[in-house]
């Protein structure tokens, strides 16, 4: 895939923002603060590499530490990420990340095989996120649609979301985009001591199932 721009809009400030790194563990993670500008910023897609790990993981362990859109609970390290790049290198899968102007990898997402048996072969399932601070201002919706374009050039009939069912965002993401909910498993999950459920929904690439 070649880097490809996307919303080209006023450039983004980063005057607003208080981000601070922590280490846990021996890992990195991050918090931040949320910034008050709600300006579209230019976002830079392109394919993701060995020295975004490091970026990709904080933007990750935050959440499998603060958040419920990921049911991990024990924060990854460098080598289950490389595990994971080198997966997301294989035949008709991806993984991408959202560049700022001045800000490398805003965000990251993936299209990884939804079941490895050989009839799922035209599924995939997307998985994106976005740093907090640069949330609601495109960074998303530019990796999802970047996902799709290169799941339409993979021959993909079917993207499928498992979105935590509270993630308003997500689901509003993912409608927006044109995926329907589908369905839900209840309860599946357990996090934070509480029982989580997953909102399903899909996007129908193509009319290769009508006829
Ligand atoms: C879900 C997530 C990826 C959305 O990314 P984002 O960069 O904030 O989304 P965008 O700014 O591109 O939003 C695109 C559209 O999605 C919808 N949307 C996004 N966030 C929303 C929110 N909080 N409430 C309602 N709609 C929202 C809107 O339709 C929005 O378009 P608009 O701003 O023009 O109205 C981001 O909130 C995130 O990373 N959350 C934590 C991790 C996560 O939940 N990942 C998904 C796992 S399935």
């Amino acid at each position: 895939m070649r880097a490809a721009r996307a919303s080209v809009i006023p450039e983004h400030s980063s005057k607003n923002l208080s981000i601070a790194g922590r280490l846990r563990d021996g890992i990195l993670w991050e918090t931040s603060v949320m910034t008050q500008d709600i300006t579209p910023l230019a976002v830079t897609i392109r394919p993701a590499t060995e020295a975004d790990l490091p970026a990709i993981n904080a933007i990750y362990n935050r959440e499998i530490l603060e958040g419920v859109a990921t049911w991990d609970t024990e924060p990854w390290s460098e080598t289950q990420r490389l595990d994971w790049l080198q997966e997301h290198r294989r035949p008709g899968t991806l993984a991408i990340v959202a560049d700022l102007p001045e800000v490398p990898v805003a965000g990251f997402a993936y299209l990884s095989y939804y079941k490895t048996r050989l009839g799922y072969r035209f599924t995939r399932e997307d998985v994106l996120y976005v740093r907090p601070e640069f949330h609601r201002r495109g960074v998303g919706r530019s990796l999802l649609a970047a996902l799709l374009d290169e799941a339409r050039r993979f021959d993909i009939h079917v993207v499928l979301a498992r979105i935590e069912a509270t993630n308003e965002a997500s689901i509003a993401l993912h409608r927006a985009l044109g995926f329907e909910i589908v369905g839900e498993e209840r309860e599946a999950g357990h996090k934070f001591g509480m029982w989580r459920s997953l909102t399903v929904m899909q996007i129908t690439l193509d009319d290769r199932g009508r006829g």
